[in-house]
């Protein structure tokens, strides 16, 4: 008989000492790894906890009405024959703390990962604390999930902590309903308990919606109107006209590319290019980085971007707001996120409270998060919370380009590399180290006018550092 495996309640971030609302499970139930074991629910959203391993249950560990947190044992499992996992006690489970039920399993989609890299081995008496990983968002045909891997600690563009408790508030079956009708729960009004989305709410959202003049978009397709109807994408045989090599996409970056695409369908960008004569600002930096070499510390182009953006942000407080339904949330606090470059995708850590930390602080803490992201060790918390992100391309190339904007944010700045320009004095032409700044922002919120003046506040900044004092 194969060693037994635990399955635990992952890192499941601000859910804590939650009620366990639905068991999904019993002993003896044979199941897959990633088949959802219960549902749980906090006074904000409801959220489900996936098997780490395939397997048959041997015990269930939980009960309706129990509460739990990280780390307790939900279920232990007899390993299925092709799943081995109890041989590797390394690897954490993976999670879909997800706001939709699982797919049926002849519907799942191919998995990436064996149970073998993702179970918990169960030895005697031991104790193996799962290593803190991260959340990565992904939308669905018909909702977001949230989950978590090895191999991507975070997606650009995660859900931050809010967003994962503002998930629509509804049982699986109510979920699995909606799916089939194609219907948006964040659409939806819950007339249950604490707002919780129930049958008749799902029915009556479709009814109405069917009724009125517009019609209801569901999925790709348009019932009765407006909203996007798109063409199917192109399927070619790219075989047929020279060699391939076909590779799966990686999941950090299935889950990137849904959230960039969301952000960039729903929010009508527009991109402000403007310039800084960076000049005297590098020869500062140099002249600093020499001074400050033998304390180890670098002071980067990047970190008094930082604190440009931070000046920027108090002048134009409607850069550091969120579109939250009706209202716009104005932000008092100066949470700075950067892309940054990984081997496994894009992803977002966010610098927090730039604006109490010193140009050596941010760049010393740009510097460990990058490296931190590129290690695939980012926290969640290191990456929730951001007010407004920079997307530097300076160190790589590049003159000008169109940053996707970071929602909930409302604008995000991309840096291409610095150039020499010739640039007239009134008497003669003088090369100017020049930084191409591009500002996409949010037109809902931003006009056109504040992006310029914006990003003409930030090249006078950079140009003449001194501002920033004022
Ligand atoms: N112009 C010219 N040179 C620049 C520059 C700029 N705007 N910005 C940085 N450099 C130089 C740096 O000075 C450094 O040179 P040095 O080694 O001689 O000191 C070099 O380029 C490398 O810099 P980099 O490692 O990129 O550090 P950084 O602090 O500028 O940026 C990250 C850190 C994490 C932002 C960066 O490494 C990264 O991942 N960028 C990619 C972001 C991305 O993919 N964005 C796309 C989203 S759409």
């Amino acid at each position: 008989m194969s060693q037994l495996v635990e399955v635990k309640v992952p890192d499941i971030g601000d859910f804590d000492d939650v009620s366990v609302i639905e068991v999904l499970v019993k002993e003896g139930d044979s199941i897959s790894e990633n088949d959802s074991i219960i549902t749980v629910e906090s006074d904000k959203a409801s959220m489900e906890i996936p098997s780490s391993a395939s397997g048959v249950i041997k015990s269930m560990r939980v009960k309706l009405g129990d509460k739990v947190s990280e780390g307790v044992v939900l279920l232990t499992l007899e390993p299925s024959d092709k799943d081995d996992s109890s041989k590797d006690t390394k690897e954490e489970p993976k999670v879909e703390a997800a706001s939709e039920p699982k797919e049926p399993k002849e519907q799942t989609e191919p998995k990436s990962k064996s149970s073998k890299e993702e179970a918990t081995a169960l030895p005697p008496e031991s104790e193996h604390k799962q290593s803190s990983k991260t959340y990565i968002a992904q939308s669905s045909d018909a909702g977001d999930k949230v989950g978590k891997t090895k191999e991507s600690p975070t997606a650009a563009f995660a859900l931050s902590g809010k967003e994962i408790r503002n998930l629509p508030h509804a049982s699986p079956s109510v979920r699995q309903f909606a799916r089939s009708l194609g219907v948006d729960l964040s659409q939806v009004k819950g007339t249950g308990r604490k707002s919780r989305i129930v049958l008749d709410d799902v029915r009556n959202f479709v009814k109405s919606a069917l009724s009125a003049p517009g019609g209801i978009t569901t999925g790709s397709s348009t019932l009765g109107g407006s909203g996007l109807s798109l063409l199917d994408w192109p399927k070619v045989d790219f075989a047929k006209f020279g060699e391939v090599d076909t590779k799966p996409l990686s999941r950090i970056k299935k889950i990137s590319g849904a959230n960039l695409h969301r952000n960039w369908v729903m929010i009508p960008h527009v991109t402000n290019n403007d310039e800084a004569d960076i000049t005297d600002l590098e020869a500062f930096r140099v002249q600093l980085n020499k001074e400050y070499e033998k304390a180890g510390t670098k002071f980067t182009m990047l970190a008094f971007i930082f604190k440009a953006v931070v000046q920027a942000l108090k002048k134009f407080p409607e850069f550091n707001a969120s579109i939250d339904g009706e209202n716009l949330v104005y932000k008092k606090y100066y949470h700075i996120g950067f892309a940054a470059d990984t081997p496994n995708g894009l992803v977002v850590p966010v610098i927090k409270d730039a604006d109490k930390k010193s140009v050596s602080d941010i760049a010393k803490e740009t510097a460990e998060l990058a490296k931190l992201a590129r290690d695939g060790k980012l926290s969640p918390t290191q990456m929730q919370g951001g007010c407004f992100t920079i997307s530097s391309l300076g160190g790589i190339g590049g003159t000008h380009f169109t940053p996707i904007i970071n929602a909930p944010e409302v604008a995000i700045l991309g840096v291409s590399r610095s150039f020499q320009k010739p640039v007239w004095d009134g008497k003669e032409f003088k090369p100017r180290l020049t930084l191409p700044l591009s500002l996409s922002y949010d037109h809902r919120i931003i006009d056109g006018a504040a992006a310029a003046r914006f990003n003409a506040f930030l090249s006078q900044l950079l140009s003449d550092f001194r501002r920033a004092l004022i």
